[in-house]
């Protein structure tokens, strides 16, 4: 028996990262998965569709891109048209935004971040809310980040939508608390290729050389030595082996799981980068 047997699921950015781990591990769990991402449906039924219906789920894939309104009204449409209902929904997108300081930054590029990474999630609820609160049972989860809590420099647009995922994570569950719907949030650790795109985001903004390697590196060689008394937020975090994808997916499953049920308006850190 699974944990999420009979249940049925959205989870956005499903295409690669935290957000494809999320809906394995949703399908292996026995939920229907309805997955979506901006790259093309055949890639995503390729790297994740196929993947969940291996595990012996139902899938259903869209190319969506989740910042405009009518496409994300017909994603939850789509879905409780094949479905039946949404039970489950993950808003795991989001784009990391310009590497620069606000001064050299367009208004379009603040912009374009917020509305991928904060739209995504309003848009997500405004749509898939409806339907939990018309069968009083409901599980919303948020994908924020340690830099939801914390700064992390010359990244502004991405540290406002990351604490913006937080305060509208619990504000929302003050409002839907009464219809048996919990709304929270996951801080996850990082997995290597978005490590990579952001560690060479950070060499170009220092006009530094790049290593790749050395940052590859850091995924997969273990790191005895993480736990160090006295660190501060270090890169790594404070846990032996990081926290990548599957780890962010298990805290996606148990917040979706009945075991969590009293749990709501709760931002949950992986990695021990903070712990707060
Ligand atoms: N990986 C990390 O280092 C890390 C750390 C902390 C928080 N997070 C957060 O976790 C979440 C997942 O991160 P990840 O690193 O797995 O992401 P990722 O970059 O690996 O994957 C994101 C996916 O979202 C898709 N996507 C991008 N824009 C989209 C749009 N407008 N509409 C639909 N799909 C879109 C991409 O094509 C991609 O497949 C994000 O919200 C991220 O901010 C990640």
């Amino acid at each position: 028996m699974g944990r999420l047997d009979g249940r049925v699921a959205l989870v956005t950015g499903a295409g690669r990262g935290h957000g494809k781990a999320v809906a394995i591990r949703f399908a292996e769990e026995g939920a229907a998965v309805a997955v979506c991402d901006i790259l093309p449906v055949d890639e995503l039924d390729g790297s994740v569709g196929e993947r969940i219906r291996a595990a012996g789920a139902e899938s259903l894939c869209s190319q969506t891109d989740v910042s405009k309104e009518e496409q994300v009204r017909k994603l939850v449409q789509q879905t409780i048209d094949r479905f039946g209902t949404i039970d489950i929904l993950v808003n795991v997108v989001g784009i990391a935004g310009p590497t620069k300081d606000v001064w050299q930054m367009s208004l379009e590029e603040w912009r374009e971040t917020l509305a991928v990474n904060l739209d995504s999630a309003f848009l997500g609820c405004k749509y898939a809310l409806p339907e939990m609160i018309r069968k009083r049972r409901g599980r919303v989860i948020n994908f924020s980040s340690g830099t939801g809590k914390q700064p992390l420099s010359h990244r502004t647009p991405y540290a406002t939508s990351k604490m913006g995922i937080l305060g509208f994570t619990r504000t929302l569950a003050a409002d839907v608390g009464r219809y048996n719907i919990t709304v929270n949030a996951i801080c996850p650790g990082s997995h290597e290729e978005r490590g990579v795109e952001l560690e060479r985001a950070r060499a170009e903004y220092r006009e530094e050389p790049f290593d790749e390697e050395a940052v590859r590196n850091r995924y997969r060689e273990p790191r005895p030595n993480a736990v160090l008394a006295g660190r501060w937020c270090g890169d790594e975090g404070f846990v032996e082996k990081g926290a990548g994808s599957e780890e962010a997916a298990a805290i996606a499953l148990f917040l979706a799981s009945d075991d969590a049920a009293s749990m709501t308006g709760q931002d949950i850190n992986s990695g021990g980068w903070v712990m707060w």
